[in-house]
């Protein structure tokens, strides 16, 4: 049978793109991951035993076992979401993110390139991230396809690397990849560490909401489920050796998020208004902070007609539900290796 390699799928945005391939696509689904402390089985538990999923243990820098899957099935797709992602980890032990992002994209690619030969209707898709063009001023036109790449950060520079490595397997061997470059997601499953699940819980809690520096930094939010359809349109109707730049055109200033989530929380659960916003506190500026990120994702909508659909504001709201509903789930996650990293980031906050 016909099967997609999904790296990280036990992740935030891989275990929600391989619910949805699994509705959609007519393949066995390999999700190979290694359960770091940010992947979680739980996330596609509904699915895992379907005929059509086999769930892998491992790490993406396994040479031999990597490509032991290749021989093992017939691999048309690669959807390569295994990653270290959090810009702060990034700051404290670069080390890993050089490991997995850089080197085990390498194993993958030289997997991939061995078992394919010259074939040309397979796909490696590299799900990369915006963070890889740098930082935008206030005025400059969003990022698309022809930005350079500015990394500054060790997460986004170890991404901007492993696309090199991509776009090289694709222009020295032939190698049939295409590389999306997508802006910062939010929705359901995402592991409480990241700016959104993270002002979630601890309004929820009430405990001190961390906003760095003057908190007017601006992301480009994109909920999960439209990026997932945007990477299904480009494994459907992509061009090999292309790149798609991926955005909810949302760009939203970090205070204006937090501002909405404090009112969400206070009205969900009755809570007397403003009673969250007492809890926001500014914090030390992350190093190297990058200002602004914006996607300009006019191609896919022109090219593939792939449009994204959700509102940010409401999808927002229905997000603080989402989360009071899986509070088990998120406890169960911060359980793991929460508190240590939580104290090293904010101190005692
Ligand atoms: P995540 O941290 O939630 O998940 C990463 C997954 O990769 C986890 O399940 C983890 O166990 C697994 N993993 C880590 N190291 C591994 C290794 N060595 N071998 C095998 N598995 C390993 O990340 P995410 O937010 O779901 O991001 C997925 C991908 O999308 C990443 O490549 C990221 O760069 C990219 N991206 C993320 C965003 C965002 O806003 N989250 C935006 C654009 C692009
Ligand atoms: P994050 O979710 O880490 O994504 P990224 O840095 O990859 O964009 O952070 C989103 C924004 O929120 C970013 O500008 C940093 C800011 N932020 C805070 O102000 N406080 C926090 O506690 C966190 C985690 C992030």
């Amino acid at each position: 049978m016909n099967a997609w390699l999904i790296t990280g799928g036990a992740g935030f945005i891989g275990s929600n793109f391989v619910r949805m391939a699994h509705e959609r696509i007519d393949a066995k689904l390999i999700v190979l991951d290694a359960l770091t402390y940010a992947g979680d089985l739980a996330r596609i538990d509904d699915i895992l035993t379907s005929s059509k999923v086999e769930f892998i243990k491992g790490d993406i820098c396994d040479t031999e076992l990597v490509q032991s899957i290749f021989k093992k099935h017939q691999i048309s797709k690669v959807i390569h979401f295994a990653a270290e992602s959090h810009v702060d980890r990034s700051i404290f032990e670069p080390h890993a993110f050089i490991k997995t992002n850089v080197e085990g994209t390498l194993v993958l690619l030289e997997a991939a390139r061995k078992a394919w030969g010259d074939r040309q209707d397979a796909c490696f898709l590299q799900v990369s991230t915006d963070e890889v063009f740098g930082a935008l001023g206030p005025d400059d036109p969003p990022f698309n396809e022809s930005s350079p790449y500015q990394p500054n950060n060790p997460y986004s520079a170890s991404k901007a690397a492993s696309d090199h490595l991509v776009w090289a397997w694709h222009h020295t061997f032939g190698l049939p990849t295409i590389i999306s470059n997508c802006s910062n997601n939010y929705g359901p499953w995402q592991y409480p560490e990241k700016f959104i699940p993270l002002m979630i819980f601890n309004a929820l809690e009430g405990k001190p909401l961390p906003v760095y520096g003057d908190g007017l930094q601006v992301r480009d939010w994109l909920h999960v489920e439209d990026h997932c359809e945007a990477l299904l349109t480009i494994l459907e109707k992509g061009s090999a050796g292309e790149t798609y730049t991926i955005g909810g055109n949302n760009e939203r200033k970090n205070m204006y998020v937090v501002n909405m989530i404090a009112d969400a929380v206070d009205d969900i659960t009755g809570n007397p208004k403003g009673t969250s916003h007492e809890l926001i506190r500014y914090v030390k500026d992350r190093p190297g902070h990058d200002r602004r990120y914006a996607i300009d994702s006019s191609r896919l909508q022109r090219e593939l007609g792939w449009h994204a659909m959700f509102v940010f504001e409401d999808a927002l709201y229905d997000l603080v539900g989402w989360y009071i509903w899986h509070k088990e789930w998120v406890d169960s996650v911060r359980a793991k290796d929460y508190s240590n990293s939580y104290k090293k980031q904010y101190g005692d906050i």
